[in-house]
Protein backbone atom coordinates (compact mmCIF):
# COMPACT_ATOMS: atom_id res chain seq x y z
CA UNK A 1 0.00 0.00 0.00
CA UNK A 2 1.25 3.16 -0.64
CA UNK A 3 0.79 5.81 2.07
CA UNK A 4 0.60 9.68 2.39
CA UNK A 5 3.77 11.47 3.39
CA UNK A 6 3.98 12.76 7.08
CA UNK A 7 2.15 15.31 8.23
CA UNK A 8 0.00 15.92 5.84
CA UNK A 9 -4.15 14.24 6.18
CA UNK A 10 -6.84 13.35 3.92
CA UNK A 11 -10.18 15.00 4.24
CA UNK A 12 -12.26 11.97 3.44
CA UNK A 13 -15.94 12.86 2.05
CA UNK A 14 -17.49 11.88 5.83
CA UNK A 15 -15.57 15.01 6.97
CA UNK A 16 -15.06 17.22 4.08
CA UNK A 17 -18.58 19.41 4.95
CA UNK A 18 -16.79 20.45 8.00
CA UNK A 19 -14.27 22.05 5.73
CA UNK A 20 -17.24 23.56 3.64
CA UNK A 21 -18.79 25.12 6.98
CA UNK A 22 -15.04 26.21 7.92
CA UNK A 23 -14.89 28.01 4.31
CA UNK A 24 -18.40 29.57 4.03
CA UNK A 25 -17.80 31.04 7.17
CA UNK A 26 -14.68 32.58 5.78
CA UNK A 27 -15.72 33.54 2.88
CA UNK A 28 -18.88 35.01 4.33
CA UNK A 29 -17.36 37.07 7.10
CA UNK A 30 -14.90 38.40 4.32
CA UNK A 31 -18.10 39.53 2.48
CA UNK A 32 -19.25 41.58 5.43
CA UNK A 33 -16.12 43.54 5.57
CA UNK A 34 -15.65 44.08 1.72
CA UNK A 35 -12.42 42.34 1.24
CA UNK A 36 -12.11 40.20 -2.04
CA UNK A 37 -10.19 37.51 -2.41
CA UNK A 38 -7.06 36.56 -4.30
CA UNK A 39 -5.68 33.55 -4.81
CA UNK A 40 -1.73 33.50 -5.83
CA UNK A 41 -0.02 30.76 -6.56
CA UNK A 42 0.93 27.81 -4.30
CA UNK A 43 4.54 27.86 -5.54
CA UNK A 44 6.91 30.70 -5.78
CA UNK A 45 10.41 31.86 -6.46
CA UNK A 46 12.31 30.99 -3.34
CA UNK A 47 12.93 34.72 -2.94
CA UNK A 48 9.66 35.40 -1.88
CA UNK A 49 9.96 33.75 1.22
CA UNK A 50 13.24 34.48 2.05
CA UNK A 51 12.66 38.10 1.58
CA UNK A 52 9.58 38.39 2.51
CA UNK A 53 9.06 35.98 5.86
CA UNK A 54 12.30 36.86 6.58
CA UNK A 55 16.36 34.77 6.85
CA UNK A 56 16.18 34.52 10.46
CA UNK A 57 13.32 32.94 10.98
CA UNK A 58 12.73 29.26 11.80
CA UNK A 59 10.03 28.92 8.53
CA UNK A 60 13.02 29.87 6.25
CA UNK A 61 15.63 28.51 7.61
CA UNK A 62 14.40 25.07 8.23
CA UNK A 63 11.38 24.69 7.47
CA UNK A 64 10.51 25.46 3.37
CA UNK A 65 9.97 22.95 0.72
CA UNK A 66 12.16 24.21 -1.37
CA UNK A 67 13.54 22.61 -4.83
CA UNK A 68 15.34 23.31 -8.25
CA UNK A 69 12.54 22.81 -10.88
CA UNK A 70 13.88 21.94 -14.37
CA UNK A 71 14.49 25.06 -15.46
CA UNK A 72 17.15 25.46 -12.65
CA UNK A 73 15.25 27.68 -10.98
CA UNK A 74 14.66 28.05 -6.67
CA UNK A 75 11.03 26.83 -5.94
CA UNK A 76 9.44 27.11 -2.65
CA UNK A 77 5.87 25.89 -1.78
CA UNK A 78 4.13 28.26 -0.22
CA UNK A 79 4.97 27.88 3.80
CA UNK A 80 2.04 30.73 4.41
CA UNK A 81 -0.18 33.25 2.64
CA UNK A 82 1.39 36.69 3.14
CA UNK A 83 4.42 36.95 1.23
CA UNK A 84 3.00 35.77 -1.95
CA UNK A 85 0.08 37.74 -1.86
CA UNK A 86 2.55 41.04 -1.12
CA UNK A 87 4.04 39.99 -4.12
CA UNK A 88 0.95 39.40 -6.29
CA UNK A 89 -0.48 43.15 -4.90
CA UNK A 90 3.47 44.77 -6.18
CA UNK A 91 3.59 42.82 -9.34
CA UNK A 92 0.30 43.40 -10.64
CA UNK A 93 0.07 46.98 -9.85
CA UNK A 94 -2.55 47.20 -7.07
CA UNK A 95 -0.87 49.85 -5.67
CA UNK A 96 -1.67 52.19 -8.30
CA UNK A 97 -5.66 51.90 -7.30
CA UNK A 98 -7.60 52.75 -4.80
CA UNK A 99 -6.67 52.35 -1.79
CA UNK A 100 -7.16 50.48 0.75
CA UNK A 101 -7.03 46.80 -1.05
CA UNK A 102 -8.77 44.43 1.35
CA UNK A 103 -8.30 41.02 0.23
CA UNK A 104 -8.59 37.24 1.84
CA UNK A 105 -7.45 34.18 0.64
CA UNK A 106 -7.80 30.12 1.82
CA UNK A 107 -5.05 28.43 0.99
CA UNK A 108 -2.89 24.63 1.75
CA UNK A 109 0.64 26.11 2.93
CA UNK A 110 3.65 23.68 3.51
CA UNK A 111 6.41 23.36 6.47
CA UNK A 112 8.50 20.67 7.37
CA UNK A 113 8.00 20.33 11.14
CA UNK A 114 8.14 17.74 13.50
CA UNK A 115 4.29 16.81 12.88
CA UNK A 116 2.03 16.07 16.10
CA UNK A 117 -2.13 17.32 16.77
CA UNK A 118 -2.32 20.79 15.46
CA UNK A 119 1.08 20.82 13.45
CA UNK A 120 1.34 19.03 10.00
CA UNK A 121 3.63 19.77 7.75
CA UNK A 122 0.56 20.74 4.67
CA UNK A 123 -1.96 22.84 6.50
CA UNK A 124 -4.63 25.59 5.19
CA UNK A 125 -4.77 29.16 6.11
CA UNK A 126 -7.70 31.44 6.03
CA UNK A 127 -5.92 34.66 5.77
CA UNK A 128 -6.90 38.31 5.28
CA UNK A 129 -4.95 40.66 4.06
CA UNK A 130 -5.51 44.87 3.92
CA UNK A 131 -2.81 47.58 2.19
CA UNK A 132 -3.21 51.00 2.26
CA UNK A 133 -4.33 52.09 5.21
CA UNK A 134 -1.63 53.37 8.26
CA UNK A 135 -4.76 54.42 10.87
CA UNK A 136 -4.79 52.01 14.11
CA UNK A 137 -9.14 51.82 13.12
CA UNK A 138 -7.70 49.23 10.02
CA UNK A 139 -6.25 47.42 13.00
CA UNK A 140 -8.88 47.09 15.24
CA UNK A 141 -11.22 46.32 12.14
CA UNK A 142 -9.09 43.07 11.38
CA UNK A 143 -8.63 42.37 14.68
CA UNK A 144 -12.86 42.58 14.74
CA UNK A 145 -12.89 40.35 10.98
CA UNK A 146 -10.76 37.95 13.29
CA UNK A 147 -13.48 37.86 16.37
CA UNK A 148 -16.33 37.97 13.84
CA UNK A 149 -15.06 35.03 11.88
CA UNK A 150 -14.31 32.97 15.45
CA UNK A 151 -17.78 33.73 16.46
CA UNK A 152 -19.85 32.45 13.40
CA UNK A 153 -17.71 29.34 13.52
CA UNK A 154 -18.82 29.11 17.07
CA UNK A 155 -15.35 29.18 18.58
CA UNK A 156 -15.85 29.87 22.87
CA UNK A 157 -13.39 30.32 25.79
CA UNK A 158 -10.67 31.96 22.79
CA UNK A 159 -8.59 34.94 24.35
CA UNK A 160 -6.99 37.52 22.01
CA UNK A 161 -3.64 38.75 22.92
CA UNK A 162 -2.28 42.08 21.68
CA UNK A 163 1.21 43.63 21.47
CA UNK A 164 2.82 46.52 19.75
CA UNK A 165 6.80 45.51 18.59
CA UNK A 166 7.22 48.61 17.29
CA UNK A 167 8.71 49.91 14.53
CA UNK A 168 12.05 50.16 13.20
CA UNK A 169 13.44 53.07 15.19
CA UNK A 170 12.39 52.21 18.16
CA UNK A 171 13.15 48.52 17.79
CA UNK A 172 17.16 49.92 17.40
CA UNK A 173 16.78 51.31 21.49
CA UNK A 174 14.94 48.12 22.54
CA UNK A 175 16.97 46.03 20.65
CA UNK A 176 20.24 47.38 22.88
CA UNK A 177 18.07 46.76 26.37
CA UNK A 178 16.93 43.70 25.74
CA UNK A 179 21.13 42.40 24.50
CA UNK A 180 22.47 44.38 27.73
CA UNK A 181 19.80 42.20 29.85
CA UNK A 182 20.40 38.99 27.72
CA UNK A 183 24.13 39.11 27.87
CA UNK A 184 24.66 38.10 31.44
CA UNK A 185 22.83 35.09 31.07
CA UNK A 186 24.01 34.49 27.35
CA UNK A 187 25.53 31.13 28.07
CA UNK A 188 22.40 29.74 29.43
CA UNK A 189 20.55 30.14 26.01
CA UNK A 190 19.89 27.50 23.65
CA UNK A 191 22.27 27.01 20.68
CA UNK A 192 19.64 28.84 18.10
CA UNK A 193 19.27 31.74 20.67
CA UNK A 194 22.67 32.55 20.95
CA UNK A 195 22.30 32.79 16.86
CA UNK A 196 18.96 35.17 17.42
CA UNK A 197 21.29 37.39 19.95
CA UNK A 198 23.04 39.05 17.27
CA UNK A 199 20.73 38.43 14.15
CA UNK A 200 16.85 39.34 15.87
CA UNK A 201 17.39 39.36 19.55
CA UNK A 202 13.52 39.74 19.66
CA UNK A 203 12.86 35.97 18.73
CA UNK A 204 14.60 35.25 21.72
CA UNK A 205 11.45 36.14 23.76
CA UNK A 206 8.94 33.59 22.05
CA UNK A 207 11.76 30.43 22.40
CA UNK A 208 9.90 27.32 23.35
CA UNK A 209 13.28 26.23 25.10
CA UNK A 210 12.17 25.67 28.93
CA UNK A 211 15.90 27.81 30.02
CA UNK A 212 15.31 30.53 27.39
CA UNK A 213 11.28 31.09 28.67
CA UNK A 214 12.60 31.46 32.14
CA UNK A 215 14.88 34.48 31.08
CA UNK A 216 12.76 35.92 28.83
CA UNK A 217 10.27 36.50 31.92
CA UNK A 218 11.92 39.19 33.25
CA UNK A 219 13.35 40.69 30.03
CA UNK A 220 12.41 44.44 29.56
CA UNK A 221 9.05 45.06 27.62
CA UNK A 222 8.94 46.38 24.22
CA UNK A 223 6.30 48.67 25.29
CA UNK A 224 8.42 50.70 27.60
CA UNK A 225 10.53 51.87 24.46
CA UNK A 226 7.62 52.39 21.82
CA UNK A 227 8.34 55.98 19.81
CA UNK A 228 5.14 58.25 20.51
CA UNK A 229 4.47 57.31 17.09
CA UNK A 230 3.68 53.44 17.81
CA UNK A 231 2.41 54.31 20.87
CA UNK A 232 -0.36 56.61 19.85
CA UNK A 233 -0.98 53.71 17.60
CA UNK A 234 -1.59 51.39 20.03
CA UNK A 235 -3.44 53.26 22.65
CA UNK A 236 -5.91 54.46 19.86
CA UNK A 237 -6.40 50.27 18.75
CA UNK A 238 -7.17 49.98 22.21
CA UNK A 239 -9.54 52.28 22.84
CA UNK A 240 -10.85 51.02 19.61
CA UNK A 241 -11.07 47.49 20.84
CA UNK A 242 -12.74 48.51 24.14
CA UNK A 243 -15.42 50.72 21.97
CA UNK A 244 -16.61 47.56 20.09
CA UNK A 245 -16.66 45.57 22.98
CA UNK A 246 -13.76 42.99 22.09
CA UNK A 247 -12.03 41.86 24.94
CA UNK A 248 -8.04 41.24 25.05
CA UNK A 249 -5.25 41.07 27.31
CA UNK A 250 -1.28 42.77 26.54
CA UNK A 251 1.08 40.60 26.09
CA UNK A 252 4.64 42.09 25.52
CA UNK A 253 6.06 38.60 24.85
CA UNK A 254 4.30 38.35 21.29
CA UNK A 255 6.41 38.58 18.87
CA UNK A 256 5.27 36.22 16.46
CA UNK A 257 7.70 33.83 13.91
CA UNK A 258 7.68 36.12 11.27
CA UNK A 259 10.65 39.17 10.40
CA UNK A 260 7.72 41.47 8.46
CA UNK A 261 6.14 42.56 11.67
CA UNK A 262 5.38 46.00 12.56
CA UNK A 263 3.55 47.84 15.28
CA UNK A 264 0.41 45.75 16.31
CA UNK A 265 0.93 42.46 16.37
CA UNK A 266 -2.05 39.80 17.84
CA UNK A 267 -3.00 35.93 18.73
CA UNK A 268 -6.25 33.90 19.64
CA UNK A 269 -5.32 31.41 21.48
CA UNK A 270 -7.02 28.30 22.71
CA UNK A 271 -6.73 26.89 25.71
CA UNK A 272 -8.13 23.51 25.12
CA UNK A 273 -6.38 21.92 21.86
CA UNK A 274 -2.54 21.26 23.96
CA UNK A 275 0.24 22.76 22.63
CA UNK A 276 -0.72 24.31 19.55
CA UNK A 277 -3.10 26.35 20.81
CA UNK A 278 -2.32 29.47 18.32
CA UNK A 279 -5.19 29.37 16.29
CA UNK A 280 -5.11 32.66 14.41
CA UNK A 281 -2.23 35.32 14.51
CA UNK A 282 -1.36 39.01 12.45
CA UNK A 283 0.02 42.09 12.79
CA UNK A 284 0.82 44.65 10.88
CA UNK A 285 3.54 45.04 8.03
CA UNK A 286 4.40 48.55 7.48
CA UNK A 287 7.74 47.86 4.94
CA UNK A 288 6.74 44.67 3.20
CA UNK A 289 5.52 46.75 0.46
CA UNK A 290 8.49 48.28 -0.07
CA UNK A 291 10.47 45.49 -0.10
CA UNK A 292 8.73 44.03 -2.80
CA UNK A 293 9.20 47.57 -4.70
CA UNK A 294 5.91 48.61 -4.43
CA UNK A 295 6.51 51.61 -2.45
CA UNK A 296 5.87 53.22 1.15
CA UNK A 297 2.51 51.15 1.38
CA UNK A 298 1.26 49.96 4.76
CA UNK A 299 -0.29 46.34 5.19
CA UNK A 300 -1.99 44.60 8.43
CA UNK A 301 -3.39 41.05 7.98
CA UNK A 302 -3.83 37.68 9.93
CA UNK A 303 -4.02 33.85 8.89
CA UNK A 304 -6.01 31.19 10.82
CA UNK A 305 -5.20 27.70 10.37
CA UNK A 306 -8.04 25.41 9.84
CA UNK A 307 -6.93 22.24 10.99
CA UNK A 308 -6.41 23.69 14.24
CA UNK A 309 -10.14 25.19 14.27
CA UNK A 310 -11.41 22.10 13.16
CA UNK A 311 -9.78 20.30 16.06
CA UNK A 312 -10.84 22.81 18.46
CA UNK A 313 -14.70 22.81 16.79
CA UNK A 314 -14.69 19.01 16.70
CA UNK A 315 -13.93 18.55 20.65
CA UNK A 316 -16.75 20.77 21.27
CA UNK A 317 -18.75 18.84 18.88
CA UNK A 318 -19.97 21.92 17.46
CA UNK A 319 -20.25 22.00 13.47
CA UNK A 320 -23.53 21.85 12.15
CA UNK A 321 -24.61 18.28 10.69
CA UNK A 322 -24.23 17.17 7.06
CA UNK A 323 -26.67 18.52 4.74
CA UNK A 324 -28.45 14.96 3.72
CA UNK A 325 -29.63 13.49 0.82
CA UNK A 326 -33.21 14.55 -0.39
CA UNK A 327 -34.89 11.49 -1.88
CA UNK A 328 -33.55 7.49 -2.61
CA UNK A 329 -35.80 6.08 -4.79
CA UNK A 330 -35.63 2.77 -4.24
CA UNK A 331 -36.47 0.75 -7.45
CA UNK A 332 -37.62 -2.57 -7.61
CA UNK A 333 -37.61 -4.45 -11.28
CA UNK A 334 -36.31 -3.16 -14.41
CA UNK A 335 -39.01 -1.27 -15.42
CA UNK A 336 -39.03 0.85 -12.08
CA UNK A 337 -34.93 1.23 -12.24
CA UNK A 338 -35.36 2.89 -15.81
CA UNK A 339 -38.47 5.30 -13.90
CA UNK A 340 -36.17 6.05 -11.19
CA UNK A 341 -33.66 7.23 -14.02
CA UNK A 342 -35.97 9.37 -15.05
CA UNK A 343 -37.12 10.59 -11.37
CA UNK A 344 -34.02 11.69 -10.25
CA UNK A 345 -32.85 13.41 -13.24
CA UNK A 346 -35.66 15.62 -13.21
CA UNK A 347 -35.55 15.79 -9.07
CA UNK A 348 -31.83 17.23 -9.84
CA UNK A 349 -32.94 20.01 -12.27
CA UNK A 350 -34.85 21.50 -9.88
CA UNK A 351 -32.77 21.42 -7.07
CA UNK A 352 -33.45 18.47 -5.14
CA UNK A 353 -30.99 16.16 -4.56
CA UNK A 354 -31.44 12.61 -5.15
CA UNK A 355 -30.13 9.38 -5.98
CA UNK A 356 -31.42 5.78 -6.58
CA UNK A 357 -30.11 2.25 -6.95
CA UNK A 358 -27.27 1.33 -9.60
CA UNK A 359 -25.73 -2.13 -8.24
CA UNK A 360 -28.81 -4.52 -7.66
CA UNK A 361 -30.37 -4.33 -4.36
CA UNK A 362 -33.03 -5.99 -3.26
CA UNK A 363 -35.55 -3.25 -0.90
CA UNK A 364 -34.38 -4.27 2.01
CA UNK A 365 -31.19 -3.50 1.58
CA UNK A 366 -31.88 -0.41 -0.38
CA UNK A 367 -33.51 1.22 2.99
CA UNK A 368 -30.43 -0.01 4.55
CA UNK A 369 -27.93 1.45 2.46
CA UNK A 370 -30.47 4.57 2.20
CA UNK A 371 -30.56 4.95 6.10
CA UNK A 372 -26.91 4.81 5.99
CA UNK A 373 -25.92 7.62 3.80
CA UNK A 374 -28.68 9.65 5.82
CA UNK A 375 -31.32 9.62 3.40
CA UNK A 376 -34.46 11.95 4.33
CA UNK A 377 -37.00 10.39 2.53
CA UNK A 378 -36.78 7.11 0.31
CA UNK A 379 -39.36 6.58 -2.75
CA UNK A 380 -40.68 3.09 -3.24
CA UNK A 381 -41.25 2.23 -6.82
CA UNK A 382 -42.28 -1.00 -7.65
CA UNK A 383 -44.73 -2.90 -10.92
CA UNK A 384 -47.94 -1.64 -8.31
CA UNK A 385 -46.74 1.94 -8.28
CA UNK A 386 -45.96 2.30 -12.08
CA UNK A 387 -49.16 1.05 -12.58
CA UNK A 388 -50.80 3.70 -10.36
CA UNK A 389 -48.50 6.26 -11.75
CA UNK A 390 -47.08 6.76 -8.26
CA UNK A 391 -44.58 6.49 -5.74
CA UNK A 392 -44.16 5.69 -2.02
CA UNK A 393 -42.41 7.90 -0.30
CA UNK A 394 -41.29 7.47 3.09
CA UNK A 395 -39.90 9.91 5.73
CA UNK A 396 -36.93 8.21 7.36
CA UNK A 397 -36.89 10.01 10.49
CA UNK A 398 -40.86 9.79 11.39
CA UNK A 399 -41.98 6.37 9.24
CA UNK A 400 -45.10 8.83 8.00
CA UNK A 401 -45.45 7.40 4.21
CA UNK A 402 -46.97 9.51 1.52
CA UNK A 403 -48.66 8.18 -1.59
CA UNK A 404 -47.31 10.76 -4.49
CA UNK A 405 -48.31 10.97 -8.61
CA UNK A 406 -45.34 10.56 -10.33
CA UNK A 407 -45.75 14.15 -11.99
CA UNK A 408 -45.79 16.16 -8.59
CA UNK A 409 -42.41 14.41 -6.82
CA UNK A 410 -40.62 17.39 -7.12
CA UNK A 411 -44.24 19.43 -5.46
CA UNK A 412 -43.46 17.46 -2.67
CA UNK A 413 -40.02 18.75 -1.91
CA UNK A 414 -41.43 22.17 -2.17
P1 LIG B 1 1.58 32.12 11.45
O1 LIG B 1 1.40 32.47 12.89
O2 LIG B 1 2.87 31.53 11.05
O3 LIG B 1 1.29 33.45 10.66
O4 LIG B 1 0.44 31.15 11.00
C1 LIG B 1 -0.94 31.48 11.16
C2 LIG B 1 -1.71 30.29 11.68
O5 LIG B 1 -1.51 29.17 10.83
C3 LIG B 1 -1.26 29.79 13.05
O6 LIG B 1 -1.86 30.53 14.07
C4 LIG B 1 -1.77 28.37 13.04
O7 LIG B 1 -3.13 28.32 13.37
C5 LIG B 1 -1.60 27.97 11.57
N1 LIG B 1 -0.38 27.16 11.41
C6 LIG B 1 0.88 27.58 11.29
N2 LIG B 1 1.73 26.54 11.13
C7 LIG B 1 0.98 25.42 11.16
C8 LIG B 1 1.25 24.02 11.03
N3 LIG B 1 2.47 23.55 10.82
N4 LIG B 1 0.21 23.15 11.11
C9 LIG B 1 -1.05 23.61 11.29
N5 LIG B 1 -1.37 24.92 11.40
C10 LIG B 1 -0.37 25.81 11.34
C11 LIG B 1 1.32 33.54 9.29
O8 LIG B 1 1.39 32.59 8.55
C12 LIG B 1 1.15 34.95 8.80
N6 LIG B 1 1.23 34.93 7.34
C13 LIG B 1 -0.16 35.54 9.27
C14 LIG B 1 -0.38 36.92 8.78
C15 LIG B 1 -1.14 37.30 7.72
N7 LIG B 1 0.15 38.02 9.28
C16 LIG B 1 -0.23 39.05 8.57
N8 LIG B 1 -1.01 38.63 7.61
Amino acid sequence: MITMPKGTKDVLPENSYKWQFLESAARETARLFNAKEIRTPVFEHTEVFARGVGETTDIVNKEMYTFTDKGGRSITLKPEGTAGVVRSFVENGLYAGALPVKTFYITPCFRYERPQAGRLREFHQFGVEVFGATDAGIDAEIILLAKTFLSKIGVKNITLYINSIGCKECRKEYHKALKAYLSARYDELCDLCKDRYEKNPMRILDCKNEDCKAIAENAPSILDYLCDDCKAHFIKLQSLLKTAGVEYKINPRIVRGLDYYTKTVFEFVSENIGAQGTVLGGGRYDGLVEEFGGGKISGIGFAAGLERLLLLLDSAGSIPANDSLDLYVAPMGEDARLKAFEIVSALRNSGISADTDYVGRGIKAQFKYADKIGAKFVGVLGSDELARNIIKIKEMASGTETEVDLNAVAEFFK
